[in-house]
């Protein structure tokens, strides 16, 4: 979704890409399947929201298909450097209140570089190669410290685009068609931007909703 489209629609391979992109999302399935997992686990509501919405998707658009099906994400982003650093920016195409993991490939010492840097709740992170963080990518700023000379940094982030939430909240179409064919349901679309707002950060758990929603399921059994 973005730069004009009107529908969520996969990117045009040609062969030889899709041999590549197979090759590649079989080497990474377990590191990918990682992030899935930490994602579940530390974020079940939140997490929950973003399987549901690739499952509308899906069931709209037989054509649409996901390269790691077992994650929520509906996107990535491999970054090959050979020295990765990024300046300080906010993905703003991403989901607001969304996540994102970020993680760093080496070899480079953590210690002196590729550490991350959160500007918002000033944060400095040592960050090492193999580590995941999660980062609400949209809303708060984010940047990593170079390497040295001779090292090397690969980074490796997931995401879904805010588009495709705005399209299913919009009932599979854009905010624009939506605008044009239907007065009030566009109104009420923005009239419920503030509660979308947070509703979204209620669904980050504390690690009290987590200790007993793990007794919960404990005493079920
Ligand atoms: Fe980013």
């Amino acid at each position: 979704m973005g730069n004009g489209s009107t529908e969520p629609h996969c990117l045009a391979e040609s062969d030889i890409e899709k041999e590549i992109h197979s090759n590649f999302a079989r080497e990474v399935k377990q590191y990918v399947h990682h992030f899935t997992v930490s994602a579940k686990l530390w974020m079940p509501d939140l997490m929950k929201q973003y399987t549901e919405l690739q499952l509308e998707l899906l069931a709209i658009n037989s054509l649409l298909k996901t390269m790691f099906p077992d994650s929520p994400f509906c996107a990535f982003t491999m970054n090959m450097g050979p020295r990765t650093v990024c300046l300080g920016h906010r993905d703003f195409w991403n989901l607001v209140y969304g996540t994102c993991p970020i993680g760093a490939l080496g070899p480079f010492n953590h210690r002196t570089g590729g550490h991350i840097i959160l500007h918002e709740p000033k944060l400095i992170i040592e960050f090492r190669r193999g580590d995941v963080i999660f980062v609400p990518s949209g809303a708060v700023t984010h940047e990593n410290v170079p390497i040295s000379e001779g090292e090397v940094r690969y980074s490796f982030t997931m995401y879904t685009p805010g588009g495709l939430f705005r399209y299913a909240w919009c009932g599979m179409q854009t905010v624009k068609d939506l605008r044009k064919k239907d007065a009030s349901l566009y109104a009420r679309y923005i009239g419920e931007g503030a509660g979308r707002w947070e509703d979204g950060w209620r669904r980050y758990s504390t690690i009290d909703d987590l200790i007993s929603r793990a007794q919960g399921s404990m005493e079920a059994k």
